[in-house]
């Protein structure tokens, strides 16, 4: 057993105690605009807004060794010539001390070598599209040191994609000034870009550099830049070829004397008819960059800007805080799961170490899950960006599977078609007003595909996704599956013996009749949800009319989606089943088995259970539940990517995390809280930190796949952070397991406990109010609540009231 740190619970930060990780354990700096991705070697890259478009540091990917590149800082003792990296990257001398502590939007490594200790901390301030670093170097030795330190980034040309691929033009196009210590990166600014990077320092410089190749010297990588190994910058100014921004401080240290060092790397945009300065010059106007870089290469503002920070932190974390007889389940729905959600609402699927920056937007149905895991923190966000994502949907109803978060315009080249999309936005507004009760959002006018003059309410919008999948169904009734649905992989209609061929965005046939179950679970889940929405708005007749559309795909369901043990997968183009017994492969499918469930299936007839039975049996692995078994071993033309993979890996039987929060909610349905626990610690990272060298990714996000029992190294994880598996795991765990369920009526506390419990506490600030819930219970019983008593008065059920904003609410809960 190998830990590679610890979780500090008290300063919500996790603390990674040597540098050689499986792989590099990240965090994200920025809130709104500025965002960095950050390693624990001080790897990553930063942008503006979009990873790809405005790109300002760059990323080499495939790099080898893993993570190389990005932050850079050097040190270097004048009296001997040695020099090492604080950070550990770059310079591959073994530190005498290292520590990296990624916090709630910042990082901070901080090592000892050769008796100079220095730690960095690096962040984005809230109000300001600036990465800062602070560095505080110390002498530990009993002697006074001389020492040099150096900073380096590496510019990128802007959009990220061109900047990886287009060398012909790029390498010579690089443009930089240095004015006063900063150095200014303006690529493209001279044509049509109105915006730069700069690269600043707080103290007076020994010397500069912008050019790479005299930086690194010829031959050389990061891990021995000549400058460095000199000790004197070139004072050197880029034309083409790779822009880079490199300080050199001197500093004369006493014994135990510390000195504050602040890097500030920004980005800036001027008006186009201000950009020069003078007027007529082709000299970047810097006025606004230079009152941002004063403010924060000022020692105290910048302790400001952090204080600001981790208030921002608090509060957000605020609205829910638990104490249960678990620590993982304590640090991660107080800390790392909220955060993690917070992460996947800023950046969706775009920037992460296993999603380059360069491809993915936003997704329609990515989206629209992951606000049920921020919803209830940033409620104003919530409502804008469900705005944002139904302007991207069409006038059918159907829904641009992503948008450019610049542009906030549907993606053309991926395109529509994925027929589950439109229903998660009913899901998304549904958790709005139940968290909000603001129901004017219901009426707000929001266009089509961004068109003007398309506009219809929203409540329109939602009716309209509800109409698309009923227009759009086969033979069984069922939703029709498009290119696919929830599962990207499941490609019915795509039949590719092309290598190369988009699966998910090519249909070499028309006319099939490839249908999904599951659709048909969300559908019932989304009508339910609309159903009472129109009810509550007094649209009674429309309300009976979602709940009977609702009952006729139940009973669909029923009839042609049972396959004996479990719920079928799908009907393929040629309508031969998927996901059945009846299958030599791939068999049963864990996406229905929940998500029918959910959309209240089989609760009545005792299939639910049979399913779930099915689950446990079949797809539960000590890893967590695969998402289908036997994993595809071959390729099935008909069935698209899916097989592709590997058998073991993605959506071919790994174990798809964001998947298995749909069953643990299942098994809390029907009431087995024991069975909904386990599967909820098989794949909570917290409790994987003792496998962590099986497992790999980072102990305290969730990662979107786990290889599965085929893999050749089941239980190793994938393609951490940016998941729907966040939103779920705590919609799983803080609405379900432990029931504290918003609704539009007031606060639902129903909690389905784990046997072994007596209880818990937690507190949930909620329409303005603060409930402050006890849960007991006996230790060793299963089951139900049975008492509730709300500020010392008994109520029936388990529906506390809504209070007004501004009180305080004793909620106390028993469960027999
Ligand atoms: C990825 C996609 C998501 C999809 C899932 C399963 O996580 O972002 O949209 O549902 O894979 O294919
Ligand atoms: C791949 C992945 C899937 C993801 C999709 C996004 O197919 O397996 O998880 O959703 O790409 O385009």
């Amino acid at each position: 057993m190998t830990r590679f740190g610890h979780f500090d619970d008290e300063r919500r930060e996790y603390r990674i105690e040597r540098p050689d990780t499986p792989l590099p354990w990240i965090n994200y700096l920025g809130s709104d605009e500025f965002f960095s991705l950050i390693s624990n070697t001080g790897g990553g890259y930063s942008f503006f807004r979009d990873a790809r478009l405005r790109r300002v540091t760059r990323y080499r990917y495939n790099n080898v060794p893993l993570d190389t590149g990005g932050r850079a800082l050097y040190l270097r003792d004048r009296a001997t010539a040695e020099f090492w990296s604080p950070l550990r990257q770059s310079a591959h001398h073994d530190l005498d001390a290292y520590e990296c502590a990624h916090g709630l939007g910042y990082t901070r490594i901080g090592s000892q070598h050769l008796g100079i200790e220095a730690e960095t901390l690096f962040f984005v301030p809230f109000d300001d599209p600036v990465e800062i670093w602070r560095t505080r170097i110390t002498n530990r030795r009993d002697r006074a040191a001389s020492l040099s330190l150096f900073s380096a980034v590496e510019f990128c040309l802007w959009d990220a994609w061109d900047d990886a691929t287009n060398f012909q033009r790029n390498l010579s196009i690089g443009e930089v000034e240095v004015e006063a210590g900063v150095v200014y990166h303006k690529t493209e600014y001279r044509e049509r870009r109105d915006h730069f990077a700069y690269f600043g320092c707080s103290e007076p410089l020994a010397g500069f550099d912008t050019r790479l190749d005299r930086f690194l010297g010829p031959q050389r990588g990061w891990d021995r830049p000549l400058v460095v190994e000199r000790g004197e910058s070139t004072n050197s100014i880029a034309h083409g070829w790779a822009p880079c921004g490199s300080h050199h401080v001197s500093l004369e240290l006493e014994p135990g004397e510390s000195r504050d060092i602040v890097f500030v790397l920004g980005y800036a945009e001027n008006s186009r008819n201000a950009k020069f300065d003078p007027p007529g010059s082709q000299t970047i106007a810097k006025a606004g960059a230079r009152a941002v870089l004063a403010r924060y290469l000022e020692a105290s503002e910048t302790t400001l800007a952090f204080a600001q920070l981790r208030e921002h932190w608090d509060r957000l974390l605020e609205p829910l805080q638990v104490t249960t007889p678990n620590a993982h389940v304590d640090r991660t729905v107080n800390v790392w799961n909220a955060y993690q959600c917070m992460i996947t609402f800023n950046l969706s699927r775009s920037a992460s170490f296993f999603e380059s920056g360069i491809g993915r937007g936003m997704g329609f149905r990515d989206s629209n899950q992951d606000l049920l895991g921020f919803v209830h923190m940033v409620p104003e966000q919530a409502r804008a960006r469900i705005l944002d994502l139904a302007a991207t949907q069409l006038a059918s109803g159907g829904a641009y599977h992503q948008y450019q978060p610049l542009t906030k315009r549907g993606n053309d080249a991926v395109g529509s078609g994925f027929n589950d999309d439109p229903l998660w936005l009913v899901l998304a507004v549904a958790a709005y007003l139940k968290e909000t009760g603001d129901s004017t959002i219901l009426d707000e006018q929001v266009p089509y595909d961004n068109a003007p003059n398309s506009e219809s309410t929203l409540t329109e919008h939602l009716r309209r996704s509800i109409s698309y999948t009923l227009a759009r169904r086969g033979p069984h009734g069922l939703p029709l599956i498009g290119r696919a649905d929830w599962n990207d992989c499941l490609n019915l209609n795509c039949f590719s013996e092309t290598p190369g061929e988009p699966f998910q965005t090519t249909e070499n046939r028309h006319g099939g009749v490839a249908e999904s179950v599951f659709i048909a679970g969300l559908f019932a889940l989304a009508a339910g949800e609309l159903a009472t929405i129109a009810e509550r708005a007094g649209r009674t007749a429309e309300g009976t009319q979602l709940r009977a559309a609702r009952a006729e795909m139940q009973a669909a369901v029923r009839e042609h989606g049972w396959d004996g043990s479990w719920f079928l997968r799908a009907y393929d183009y040629s309508g031969a089943p998927v996901g059945s017994a009846a299958n030599d492969e791939g068999q049963i499918f864990v996406e229905p088995q929940g998500m029918c469930v959910m959309g209240g299936i089989g609760l009545d007839d005792g299939r639910a259970r049979t399913a779930l039975e099915s689950v446990a049996s079949r797809l539960a692995t000590p890893h967590g539940i695969a998402l289908l078994q036997p994993a595809y071993s071959r390729y099935h033309v008909e069935l698209g990517e899916i097989s592709s993979y590997p058998p073991g890996y993605k959506e071919n039987g790994s174990v798809f995390c964001h998947t298995n929060p749909w069953i643990m909610i299942a098994e809390t349905i029907v009431g087995n809280g024991d069975r909904a626990f386990d599967y909820y610690l098989r794949i909570n990272p917290s409790a994987r930190e003792d496998i962590g060298e099986l497992h790999r990714c980072e102990p305290y996000v969730a990662a979107q796949t786990i290889a599965g029992p085929e893999a050749a190294e089941p239980g190793e994880a994938k393609n951490s952070w940016l998941t729907g598996t966040a939103a779920w795991n705590y919609v799983a765990m803080t609405q379900w397991i432990l029931g504290i369920r918003p609704e539009l009526d007031g606060l639902r506390v129903d909690p389905c406990l784990p046997s072994g419990w007596d209880g818990y506490r937690a507190t949930r600030r909620f329409r303005g109010a603060e409930y402050r819930i006890v849960v007991r219970k006996p230790a060793g019983r299963a089951g139900r609540a049975t008492a509730l008593v709300v500020d010392g008065r008994p109520v029936d059920g388990t529906l506390v009231p809504l209070a007004p904003a501004g009180t305080t609410v004793e909620v106390e809960l028993t469960l027999a």
